[in-house]
């Protein structure tokens, strides 16, 4: 069984094949483009993705040293995500798939997220708690099966990759800040600043306040020294990054006490992020949770966790039919 996967949800162009659960390639276009606009532009993404699509399909076959007609389904992302990026590769996939005359398998992004674990051993078991942060969403969920999944908390407004690139953006730092934050928190003092609280009821979080609170935070100080910044980069950083994961947890520890679960996994961009990573270890061995990390390479977008999510529809018959469209507002068990 052979499934190509397409993924175009937001900025990264990126196809992937599988074979039976054996992933062969997982091609991966990123746009710089977006760089000098210190985020990402909806119109030049789809743009983007109208020009990688086609060369990364043909760099997947080539690699996964496969013909076009081994292929038995094509999957995509059909949200959430960017509706003129998404449509790309929903057009592509469908007439892809009718072409090839083979069934056609919708993917949503953010189960592809969670998936993402199952593309390499160690596997979690059922049932496993999954904390989904990324640039667009910040979600802890239930997972009880491959295709069982419930939202049991997420953010009220802003992502917290969305927070984290917001808050670099403040202190001055390229697009996307998440990693720059990272980097010269490293060096250092989570604790030189006292940045404020913000109270959201039950398992859900929001970043809008901190955000506003960290400007807040910046003015005040750069009144009494224009240099603040530039003197302090690495503890600000540090003391935000800090405040963010302290957010994260908080949740995350209550809703594993609250599902009574100790399987706890983490997916999403900003799982690549040190002191998450860190963190995730330390309360594990902590409160004695079995912990799981994606590779990198499938923390961030890529149509490999498509593909995997797509293996799980394929084994149950889930296919639809050409009258789908994007949907950019997709909700998870929708
Ligand atoms: O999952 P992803 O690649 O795309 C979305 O679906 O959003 O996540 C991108 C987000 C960006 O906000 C980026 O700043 C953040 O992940 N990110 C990080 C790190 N690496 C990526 N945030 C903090 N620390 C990192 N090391
Ligand atoms: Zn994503």
């Amino acid at each position: 069984m052979v499934i190509i996967a397409i993924e175009s949800s937001c900025d990264e162009t990126s196809a992937a094949i599988i074979k039976d659960d054996k992933l062969l390639a997982n091609i991966i276009a990123t746009q710089e483009i977006h760089h000098k606009y210190g985020g990402v532009v909806p119109e030049l993404a789809s743009r983007a993705h109208q020009q990688n699509l086609i060369p990364v399909i043909h760099q997947a076959i080539k690699e996964a040293k496969i013909q076009k007609s081994d292929i038995n389904a094509v999957s995509f992302t059909r949200g959430p995500g960017l509706l003129g990026a998404l449509l790309v590769g929903t057009s592509f996939a469908k007439s892809f798939a009718q072409g090839l005359d083979v069934p056609l398998i919708e993917v949503n992004h953010m189960e592809a997220h969670v998936l993402a674990h199952f593309i390499n051993e160690p596997r979690p078991d059922f049932p496993f708690l999954c904390l989904t942060i990324s640039g667009g969403h910040t979600q802890l969920v239930r997972v009880d099966a491959p295709t069982n999944m419930t939202v049991i908390g997420e953010t009220i407004d802003d992502a917290v990759g969305e927070a984290f690139d917001k808050s670099a953006k403040l202190l001055g730092l390229d697009y996307p800040g998440g990693p720059l934050i990272d980097k010269y928190a490293k060096e250092g003092n989570p604790d030189a600043f006292e940045l404020p609280n913000t109270n959201v009821p039950e398992l859900n979080y929001s970043f809008s306040g901190i955000k506003t609170g960290i400007r807040t935070f910046l003015i005040k100080n750069l009144r009494n020294n224009e240099q603040f910044i530039q003197e302090n980069m690495n503890d600000i950083c540090a003391s935000i990054q800090k405040k963010f994961v302290d957010m994260l947890f908080k949740k995350l520890l209550k809703a594993a006490k609250q599902e009574g679960i100790k399987n706890i996994a983490i997916a999403g961009g900003v799982a690549a992020n040190s002191e998450v990573r860190n963190r995730l270890k330390s309360v594990g061995v902590e409160q004695g949770w079995e912990t799981f990390i994606p590779k990198f390479e499938y923390c961030t977008d890529n149509a490999a966790m498509i593909a995997m999510a797509a293996k799980y529809k394929f084994d149950k018959k889930e296919f639809v039919d050409q009258s789908i469209s994007a949907d950019p507002r997709m909700k998870i068990g929708s």
